[in-house]
């Protein structure tokens, strides 16, 4: 019985409550050890700002400032993000997505392939136009194309597009982040984004290609788990996510208030 009640001491002050000026100015740090700090990439559509590396929310603030115009930055993995938003309410939200994560260990190879198409890297600026030309048609902010390019040639991003081998037509694309490679990531993760199939091309099993590939390229790199991040409502994705295994996960987006993402924070267009 004593030594239970010794253990429980322990635990309490191993858990005990930062002092109030910690919590009110910093964040409370986790176990971070090798990970870069502060980190924020820009994918060409905005920056991808991986909150995790941030110990003062004041830092992520100003780095929202400095979003340019028709960008779309983000932060995801903030920690405290409610403590985010309460220190800049009439800047940031919290985006209305949801956040979907693919243990790798659960991932399981297709029995048959897709057939009619081809999946490739992104190699040059003919192809980031099309891949522009994509987001545009879904209604996605475009990415600025001599950053894609530049990106592309690292070992952070990997732009991935379904092409039509008939004539070489690219068909759909998806932007994959080494998070080990961006920030040296402890959880040893990856994520994915702007997932787009062309609107003509649609339900032919290339956005579910696009996605296994993705998935496959980390797996091999010995990635732990892939995320995305996918409007709450978008039951075709969502669908299409977990039917390949992913589960959703308690981790939520910050973005700023500005003209693109109205709609979001305001409860969109009335009736
Ligand atoms: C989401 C998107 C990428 C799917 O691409 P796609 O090539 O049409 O999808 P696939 O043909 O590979 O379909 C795979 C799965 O998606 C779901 N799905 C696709 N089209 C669907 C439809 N019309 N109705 C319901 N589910 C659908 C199904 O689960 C389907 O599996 P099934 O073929 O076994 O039924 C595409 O609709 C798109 O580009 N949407 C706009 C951009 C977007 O929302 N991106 C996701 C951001 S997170």
């Amino acid at each position: 019985m004593q030594y239970r009640g010794e253990r429980k001491k322990f635990r309490l002050e191993r858990f005990k409550t930062p002092s109030l000026h910690s919590w009110s100015e910093n964040i409370p740090k986790i176990k971070t050890k090798g990970m870069d700090a502060e980190v924020a990439i820009d994918v060409g559509w905005g920056h991808l700002i991986f909150g995790q590396t941030f110990d003062d929310h004041h830092k992520l603030i100003d780095l929202f400032l400095e979003e340019k115009t028709g960008r779309r930055d983000l932060a995801i993995y903030v920690r405290n993000h409610h403590v985010l938003l309460s220190k800049a309410p009439n800047l940031l939200f919290v985006d209305p997505s949801v956040t979907f994560r693919l243990w790798m260990h659960n991932y399981r190879m297709p029995k048959r392939r897709h057939g009619g198409f081809t999946i490739r890297f992104m190699i040059d600026r003919r192809d980031a136009e099309r891949v522009n030309e994509i987001y545009r048609k879904c209604g996605m902010v475009e990415a600025d194309q001599d950053t894609m390019i530049k990106n592309q040639y690292t070992q952070t991003f990997n732009y991935f597009v379904a092409e039509d081998p008939g004539d070489g037509e690219i068909i759909g694309t998806i932007t994959g982040i080494d998070h080990k490679a961006a920030f040296n990531d402890p959880e040893n993760g990856a994520s994915f984004w702007a997932l787009a199939v062309d609107p003509d091309r649609r339900a032919k099993g290339i956005g579910r290609a696009l996605v296994r590939a993705v998935a496959e390229y980390y797996l091999a790199k010995g990635r732990s788990y892939l995320d995305l991040s996918v409007l709450h409502d978008n039951k075709k994705a969502i669908a299409l996510y977990k039917a390949l295994g992913f589960e959703q996960v308690p981790v939520y987006v910050i973005k700023r208030k500005n003209d693109i993402n109205e709609v979001y924070y305001t409860g969109g267009p009335q009736p």
